[in-house]
């Protein structure tokens, strides 16, 4: 069994903010997006959006499929270009120097691009040489996320001798080997096993306690609640909410009333449990159910849908 990663050894490269955090806007956002519309032909994935990600913060987008999320992450990582809008990164405008911009980013795509043709050590490699890395600054760096991650014993085996969430490992370190200040992580445990996901967000919680800001699109809810300190609803490629999880919660009411009505099942929200009881005693509501408001329920009433439903 491979151990879990120590993050008390890990370098990120964030900790010590020199030179490259100090174009962080005032306020301290790393990433500020303003207006942001990305269109396919007639189609519109991203329609208009703005927000902003503070320095070191677990952002999570949650939404369901189609939403507009990798475009999102696609377009703040410059692997598409925009529609309109704009985009800063570190404060730098992604459309006026997208070489610079991209030095502060790692992602890492759903669909894991890893060479199958190499072994992890050899994409590893092919990341640093991408990025301008030297011989002995990569070897130093593979050899320490590596260390971080528990990779060292499938450092040369091919990419497919690795489980899903392991490749998804390997594709990180692939990642953080630029020492980018933001990393991208699109539906990082869609398709993982309950074990391999829960590892997973360790993995994530740890990194992002190291310095490293994460954004993350999910359409796990218990992921967003878990993990994100703030967290972006999105729906059409519209941002409806964006708070943090308890406070998302609190502003649709943190008591939930659930009852028959008929063949149907109707949910009531309120702001204190002594709200709810009243109102099961006013209306003689016997079979009622009380029960916290999860995130689940305030997704379902901004968008009249459950996160998990397919398009
Ligand atoms: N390359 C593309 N060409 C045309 N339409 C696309 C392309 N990529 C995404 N879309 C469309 O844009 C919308 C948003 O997709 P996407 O950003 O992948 O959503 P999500 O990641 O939330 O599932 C969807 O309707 C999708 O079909
Ligand atoms: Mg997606």
């Amino acid at each position: 069994m491979l151990g879990k990663p120590n993050c008390n050894s890990i370098n990120t490269g964030l900790v010590d903010t020199t030179s490259r955090s100090m174009s962080v806007s005032e306020n301290n956002d790393v990433i500020v997006i303003k207006d942001l519309v990305k269109k396919y032909d007639d189609k519109v994935a991203v329609d208009g959006i703005s927000f902003s990600v503070h320095d070191g913060e677990l952002f999570g987008f949650l939404g369901p499929n189609g939403a507009g999320k990798t475009t999102t992450v696609r377009c703040i990582s410059t692997l598409t270009n925009i529609t309109s809008g704009q985009v800063l990164v570190n404060g730098i405008d992604i459309a006026k120097d997208q070489t610079e911009a991209k030095k502060y980013m790692g992602v890492i795509q759903q669909q894991i691009s890893l060479d199958k043709d190499l072994t992890i050590r050899e994409n590893m490699i092919s990341h640093a040489m991408y990025h301008g890395m030297g011989k002995k600054e990569r070897e130093e760096r593979i050899a320490e996320l590596s260390d971080y991650f528990g990779l060292g014993e499938y450092l040369d085996k091919p990419v497919d001798s690795l489980s899903g969430g392991w490749k998804k490992r390997a594709a990180i370190v692939c990642a953080m080997l630029h020492q980018p200040k933001v990393l991208f992580l699109d539906e990082p445990t869609t398709g993982l096993d309950i074990n391999a996901r829960r590892l997973l967000w360790d993995v994530v919680k740890r990194l992002n306690s190291t310095g490293t800001t994460i954004v993350l699109t999910t359409h796990y809810i218990e992921e967003a609640q878990v993990l994100c300190d703030r967290v972006g609803i999105i729906d059409h490629g519209k941002i409806i909410a964006l708070d943090t999880p308890r406070e998302l919660i609190n502003r649709t009411g943190k008591m939930c009333v659930e009852n028959m009505e008929g063949e149907k099942t109707v949910y009531r929200y309120f702001p204190h449990m002594a709200d709810a009881q009243q109102y099961i005693t006013d209306n003689h509501l016997e079979d009622a159910i009380m029960r916290r408001t999860s995130l689940e329920d305030v997704f379902v009433e901004l968008t009249g849908k459950s996160v998990g439903d397919q398009r």
